[in-house]
């Protein structure tokens, strides 16, 4: 390699401000020797970087590569460097610039999966945005009934789930070994005495009447249970609305009045009703409601079983030992009542063909309902 001595090239580089002069104080080193060994210092120091957090990382590519950064000061100065000696050079110098560029992207990258990392497992933050959801359809259909019947005067009332035989059964004049007791198979949680999960939403008219004097008028939503096998068409629970009306003078007149407006308000002005006999224990006179079958219009479907008719409700006028057991004074009052699925009520007004959907949570599904809400 050719030698230069530092003096014939020191005035030149001190006059266009070199970054070197200032380290170069021994005088007999050659330059070009002295930039190399100024590389390979740089080279050590590179090769040992290290950073805990990206702006530590970002401070080191300031330091070495940014416009004033070391490496590029030293990359300025190439220019000076004799032709001879430019390819040897500046070799060195793109692999100091190589190294350092890699090391410090490593350095970045390895901060930055470090706090990724850290932040994945903070599971406190709120994920922004906040995706809303969807009213569920029995929800908005509940709260339709609750709507109508309030405009009435109806208020509402509400009861436990897992409930006691004398509630859900007994108070309600279901006898002991009474085979009306056959029409809701119970799910157990206690025996003797025993305790269940509520078969109907009838259970809330004996803890109303028990705790309330008339004139009583209520709605009451909620979760019923009953041991059958699930298929598109039953479940093993499901949602039901009762209503109770209590007071001097009351008539099976008026039962079936609310009951038509409540079907037009929810079906249509243009819905019909029938009542036709039935039998509850609580209840006496009892029927069962249909309405004109809203999906054909009462021409007659796959729904309505081509009878142009769908039962909705079952309903009657309060059986006096209803009110006796309950502490009500059935010589003075008379009440009627009401209950309804929920889940009948909600196929009929959109159609969901498979009762299952409806406890799937298969948000595709929930969002259809988007637009009722
Ligand atoms: N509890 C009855 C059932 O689940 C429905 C019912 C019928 C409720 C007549 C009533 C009523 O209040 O009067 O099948």
């Amino acid at each position: 390699m050719q030698k230069y001595a530092f003096n014939s090239i020191y005035t030149h580089f001190f006059t266009r401000n070199c970054y070197l002069c200032s380290e170069i104080s021994n005088k007999s080193k050659n330059y070009i020797e002295m930039i190399i060994e100024k590389i390979q210092e740089l080279m050590g120091e590179v090769t040992n970087l290290q950073a805990k957090t990206a702006e530590e990382a970002e401070a080191l590519r300031i330091k070495y590569l940014s416009k004033k950064g070391e490496i590029t000061a030293l990359m300025n100065d190439f220019r000076n460097v004799p032709a001879e000696q430019k390819k040897e050079v500046g070799m060195k110098i793109n692999q100091l610039k190589n190294m350092a560029q890699e090391k410090i992207n490593a350095l970045k990258e390895a901060v930055q999966t470090e706090q990724t990392a850290g932040s994945a497992v903070d599971l406190t933050r709120t994920p922004y945005p906040i995706p809303l959801g969807t009213r569920h359809p029995l929800t908005i259909v509940k709260n339709e009934i609750i709507d109508i019947f309030g405009r009435l005067g109806f208020t509402l009332a509400e009861g436990p789930e897992v409930e006691d035989d004398w509630h859900v059964y007994s108070s309600l004049n279901f006898a002991d070994d009474h085979p009306a007791r056959d029409m809701q198979d119970t799910f157990f949680v206690e025996s003797h005495p025993d305790i269940i999960l509520r078969s109907h939403t009838s259970s809330v008219q004996a803890r109303v009447m028990e705790s309330t004097q008339p004139p009583i008028r209520v709605i009451c939503p909620g979760r019923v249970y009953r041991n059958e096998a699930i298929s598109a068409r039953a479940h093993c629970f499901f949602h039901q609305v009762e209503g109770l009306y209590i007071d001097k003078d009351v008539s099976f007149t008026d039962l079936k009045q609310v009951l038509l407006l409540f079907a037009q308000e929810m079906f249509g002005p243009d819905t019909k009703i029938r009542l036709r006999p039935s039998f509850f224990p609580f209840t006496e006179p009892s029927a069962e409601m249909d309405i004109s079958c809203n999906i054909c219009g009462g021409e007659g479907c796959s729904f309505c079983k081509h009878t142009g008719w769908v039962e909705i409700l079952g309903c009657g006028m309060v059986d006096p030992a209803v009110l006796e057991a309950n502490g009500i004074d059935s010589k003075i009052y008379k009440g009627y009542a009401f209950g309804m699925g929920i889940e009948r009520i909600t196929n009929l007004k959109y159609q969901v063909k498979d009762l299952r959907m409806f406890s799937e949570n298969d948000v595709r599904f929930l969002r259809e309902f988007e637009a009722a809400n």
